[in-house]
């Protein structure tokens, strides 16, 4: 039963930066300042600055600022030169930039399903799916935890193929004390202002210790070009702002206090729910063993989440569903040939999970409105 009194209603948004923002605004604005007084707005010095902070934050030999997650992404696979009759495997449940990037690189996505408890990639359905046309498997650090990277990475030894980890959501996140984006051949972080660590627009980074690979990456982010005007290969333009990266260095130096904030709310909410007595009625988040979960999204499962995601909304909690509708039954990739059924476990998710207020600014009444609103919802819907 959920408790029976009322705490002091609060509104609780999904996501408030203003908090962290008042935070760095006199660093923020001298950033900006600095960058706008240096006229140097593409590439340059900040850039170089937040790359070889991150690399060696990040544990890799090479950070590679990029215009977004998406772009990092799509970047990766082009530097492989993965393109039309290769497969590329992996989780039909994602932010569309997943699969999209696969699409745009002239590859075909192969989907599996997730782990019902982590929501990442289930190995022995990415070992299934392995044929002679894989050319990368791309994991999904889906919500900030690791895939099972161990599993993975011996899968894509077999099959000698490179591992190409979206690691979007995950920054700073660790698998058995490596961090996300240096396990596989690279990593693809978005800095989208929602993320742990959020630009002032977007933005993204590519990470690897492949020196090789890092240079395809560096040139393929100028359009391909070594010397200006002079094209080695068909690039794009993938650079990161100047003005992001001075805002993003001085994020950086808070990120891990921030992560660890959003920690301290999710042990708060696994508190809050048995001492109401609500968690054996909902599905709480695990962090597996050897995880360091960095929580850009509490995911929990619910029954008849629709409705009592409204009820929420009633009670001025509001939450979001990430993702409602896995990429095999999406209209764009009606060609792939899925269909409905093919992929139970993300299409229970799909129904079923529900993303609260997690940021690291939340005080003790909203996190207690919250559980209190989930607990009277529930009831509402006799759940
Ligand atoms: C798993 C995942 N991959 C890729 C992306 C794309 O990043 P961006 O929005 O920076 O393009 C996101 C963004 O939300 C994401 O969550």
């Amino acid at each position: 039963m959920a408790p029976r009194s009322q705490p002091a209603a609060v509104a609780v948004p999904l996501l408030d930066l203003s908090g962290q923002w008042q935070a760095i605004r006199d660093d923020a604005l001298a950033a900006i300042t600095r960058v706008c007084d240096s006229q140097r707005f593409i590439l340059g010095p900040e850039v170089d600055a937040l790359e070889s902070d991150l690399a060696s934050r990040l544990e890799v030999a090479s950070a590679i600022g990029v215009s977004s997650g998406t772009d990092a992404l799509l970047v990766a696979l082009m530097a492989l030169g993965v393109g039309p009759g290769d497969e590329v495997i992996t989780s039909t449940y994602s932010f569309f930039a997943t699969a999209g990037s696969i699409v745009r690189a002239g590859a075909r996505p192969v989907l599996v399903d997730i782990d019902p408890v982590s929501y990442n990639l289930d190995p022995p359905a990415v070992a299934a799916a392995v044929t002679s046309k894989t050319r990368a498997i791309m994991p999904v650090h889906l919500y900030g935890q690791c895939a099972e990277m161990d599993a993975i990475l011996a899968i894509a030894e077999d099959a000698g193929v490179p591992v190409i980890e979206d690691a979007a959501q995950a920054i700073g996140s660790r698998y058995r004390g490596r961090q996300a984006g240096s396990l596989g051949l690279c990593g693809a972080f978005s800095f989208f202002p929602s993320k742990n660590l959020g630009a002032f627009g977007d933005a993204g980074l590519v990470t690897t210790s492949d020196d090789a690979f890092a240079d395809r990456v560096r040139l393929l982010r100028t359009h391909g070009a070594e010397r200006q005007y002079h094209h080695r290969l068909v690039g794009g333009n993938f650079r990161i702002d100047a003005l992001q990266a001075a805002v993003l260095r001085v994020k950086v130096p808070h990120l891990a206090a921030w992560s660890e904030a959003r920690r301290r709310n999710a042990d708060r909410y696994r508190v809050l729910f048995r001492e109401a007595g609500l968690d054996a009625r909902v599905t709480l988040p695990v962090e597996g063993d050897g995880q360091y979960h960095i929580y850009n999204q509490f995911v929990i499962r619910v029954p008849q989440r629709d409705r009592v995601k409204a009820i929420l909304a009633s009670h001025q909690v509001a939450t979001a569903v990430y993702y409602p509708l896995p990429f095999h039954l999406q209209e764009c990739f009606a060609s792939l040939g899925y269909r409905e059924g093919a992929f139970p476990h993300a299409e229970a998710a799909a129904r079923e999970t529900l993303a609260l207020p997690i940021f690291g600014e939340l005080t003790d009444a909203q996190l207690a409105h919250v559980v209190w609103a989930i607990g009277a919802a529930l009831d509402e819907v006799g759940a």
